[in-house]
């Protein structure tokens, strides 16, 4: 095989707990990622030079070793002494730094892509081990399933075996924000609260498996109340507007309305494609990104 075409596809988080920040920086999480249909695409064309060479076309993503396709086939040589090279064609459908988890998914579809290209015979372990060096996100897309908890930092992952397909309206302001910056507003406001450094940050317990037993009734009233985010108070923070875009999908009355991981897209969860489509066609009037998708 010399020609390889993937698709990179992006995620939701229906709900992300923070429990409390580990000894490493990070932040011991518990979250229900959805797999859905909003998609990169990546073709890869392997070459004899060693070289990685980067197409993309988007304005936002770099070309050279500061993208996170770039980096996984970097990482694929350096650990494994592999002499051939790759051209990777990169499509970006997905908004990029906008909590859909496009990047990591890239780096996902590249290590995916490249142990087939490359023949490594890589396990989806030995994948996983290697994508959550490059994002907490990255093992949730090389699981390659609709549905997944993911724990620890978040790449900790345990694919559901759910069948259920959700509809969703997704909206994407032009606003970039950087997960670092989130949680360290994240952080702040639980030491301005507390007072104390080392507290565990947990709000009363929501229970993640109410959420998947729910999932499994595709009972999408109850799923709409159920979504949360934990991140919510620190995206506002800093970016005030956020919640008057979260107020006003609220308005339209269609249950829960819910931030992606660390922001700034917004999406809400209905009862058919017809109803998403009708909901999307208001808030186009007033936003100019707003996607119909749904559980891929
Ligand atoms: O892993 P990822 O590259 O997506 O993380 C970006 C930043 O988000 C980290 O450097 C860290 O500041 C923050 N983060 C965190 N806890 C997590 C995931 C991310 O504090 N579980």
């Amino acid at each position: 095989m010399k020609r390889l075409r993937l698709l990179s596809p992006a995620k939701l988080n229906l709900l992300l707990k923070v429990n409390f920040k580990r000894p490493d920086g990070y932040h011991d999480l518990t979250t229900l990622f959805e797999r859905i249909d909003l998609c990169d695409e990546l073709f890869f064309e392997r070459t004899k030079d060693g070289r990685i060479t980067i197409d993309c076309q988007h304005p936002h993503v770099p070309r050279g070793p500061g993208n996170l396709v770039y980096k996984a086939a970097a990482l694929l040589q350096d650990k494994f002494g592999i002499c051939q090279g790759v051209r990777i064609n990169l499509k970006k459908n997905i908004p990029v730094a906008a909590g859909l988890g496009g990047g990591s998914g890239n780096a996902a579809a590249t290590l995916l892509g490249l142990n087939q290209l490359w023949k490594l015979g890589l396990s989806k372990a030995q994948l996983m081990t290697l994508g959550r060096t490059m994002g907490s996100d990255v093992p949730f897309f090389i699981a390659q399933s609709s549905w997944a908890v993911g724990t620890q930092r978040g790449d900790q992952i345990q694919s559901l075996s759910l069948k259920t397909k959700l509809w969703h309206v997704l909206v994407v302001p032009r606003l970039k924000v950087h997960t670092k910056d989130v949680f360290g507003a994240f952080l702040a406001s639980k030491k301005s609260t507390t007072g104390a450094r080392t507290k565990m940050l947990t709000k009363p317990k929501v229970n993640v498996n109410i959420l998947i037993h729910v999932l499994r009734k595709n009972d999408v009233p109850r799923i709409g109340t159920l979504l949360s985010n934990d991140l919510e108070t620190a995206i506002v923070k800093l970016h005030p507007q956020l919640s008057k875009l979260k107020e006003k999908i609220e308005k339209l009355d269609i249950g829960g309305v819910c931030f992606s991981g660390s922001g700034p897209s917004v999406f809400c969860v209905v009862r058919s494609q017809k109803q998403a489509r009708a909901v999307a066609q208001s808030l186009r009037r007033m936003y100019a990104r707003v996607f119909v998708v749904r559980t891929y």
